[in-house]
């Protein structure tokens, strides 16, 4: 692999500890790697040389949520919400007919077109869902398709009740027959707890029992109602809660506890196109980031809730709607996502890192917020390859 050097960056954001952005930097990729980070005058020569031209340069976007494996529309439930008729998660049941109807290329056209879709915009390491078959041969193969071209897999057989199903029957099932079948495929496993999903007990044993098989744990919590879905997750050491709409101060607390947990933190993870789609209240970002808890923000995209794989959006909306700086929002949405998901290597721009990197046609990712909805992506590399 050919090395490359990017120089005249006129912003270079690294996201390493609290170093402000780099003036006047230079990077180089090399071997798929971060190579070397400086000054653009004392940068080493390299077999390719890309003049940013003053551009702003920063990590790929890491997108930690999002449910790529589905089919069907539901433009019209979306139409219907606009006009006033609230979100429910029965909505759900109306893709798992589609979902169980499609042949394995439809739903792999399906999952290759957004995240290629999201690369373009600058999504270099995207988590993808089961979630929308919720039976064992449906739920398998979704896991089977989202592993081929997903960075990281989730198993949420839990989405809602199976169809037709008694829930204790269907809870069992996803514990003793899908959890070992779709092992191989994913890394993560998440419930839906939420009335009209899956309450406290069923929450907890899903999780207790694929933390206990070795699988990471991550949970929709809090979405439409307070619940029990963040003490859950802080409770089984979960990598993330996601949503985070409805929290009580001691939801909060218990994030903060979890903060310096030697194992990893439980990232809130906050998903702000649903939160305008559903016409929720924004979850409490401020609040948390005030108070110590680690915040990633991501697409969530799906059919029903929130249709969008940019990155570009979640932060615009989380500094001109949510509160955070650009600065906490860019962190969030790179940094951020990759401690949702456990990782070390993506995220950011240092020495040894995942050489995933975009360049926004912008000076600086204030242009990020102050531009809202302009495609700014200029060019992106994944691996030290350039993708666009
Ligand atoms: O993250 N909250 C549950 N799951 C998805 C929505 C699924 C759907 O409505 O299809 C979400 O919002
Ligand atoms: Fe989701």
């Amino acid at each position: 692999m050919t090395a490359v050097v990017i120089d005249n960056i006129g912003e270079l954001t690294t996201n390493v500890d609290d170093e402000p952005a780099l003036h006047d930097a230079a990077i180089v990729l090399d071997e798929g790697r971060i190579a070397w980070v400086g000054e653009s005058a004392g940068a080493p020569a390299a077999d390719r040389h890309l003049d940013a031209g003053g551009r702003a340069v920063l990590p790929g976007w890491v997108d930690s949520h999002s449910h790529l494996v589905f089919a069907g529309d539901r433009t019209s439930e979306f139409e219907a919400r606009v006009a006033g008729q609230p979100y429910a998660a029965g909505g759900i049941l109306s893709t798992v007919r589609a979902t169980r109807a499609a042949s394995d290329a439809q739903l792999e056209a399906t999952i290759v077109r957004l995240r290629q879709e999201a690369l373009e915009q600058g999504t270099t390491f995207m988590e993808t869902k089961t979630g929308y078959s919720l039976n064992v041969e449906g739920e398998v193969r979704s896991a089977r398709l989202a592993a081929r071209h997903a960075d990281d897999v989730t198993f949420l057989g839990a989405h809602v009740v199976g169809p037709g199903r008694d829930a204790d029957e269907y809870v069992d099932e996803v514990i003793h027959v899908m959890l070992p079948q779709v092992r191989g495929y994913v890394r993560w496993a998440d419930v839906f707890c939420e009335q009209g999903a899956f309450g406290p007990d069923h929450a907890r044993a899903i999780l207790a029992v694929a933390r206990d098989a070795g699988l990471g744990t991550r949970i929709h919590a809090n979405q439409l109602s307070q619940g029990e879905g963040v003490q859950i997750g802080v409770e089984v050491g979960a990598a993330s809660v996601d949503h985070c709409n409805h929290l009580s101060d001691a939801d909060i607390d218990a994030l903060v506890g979890a903060a310096s947990r030697p194992d990893g933190p439980t990232v809130a993870t906050l998903v702000p196109c649903c939160d305008v789609s559903t016409r929720q209240p924004f979850a409490p970002a401020r609040r948390l980031l005030d108070a110590g808890v680690p915040v990633a923000l991501a697409t969530d995209c799906n059919p029903g809730t929130s249709f969008t794989t940019s990155m570009g959006y979640c932060v615009a909306t989380a500094v001109l709607q949510m509160g955070l700086s650009v600065r906490e929002a860019v962190f969030a949405a790179t940094a951020g996502g990759a401690a949702a998901l456990r990782r070390t290597d993506v995220g950011r721009i240092v020495v040894g890192a995942r050489a995933d990197v975009q360049i926004l046609d912008a000076p600086s990712t204030v242009h990020l917020a102050y531009r809202p909805g302009v495609p700014l992506t200029w060019a992106v590399f994944r691996g030290g390859v350039r993708v666009r």
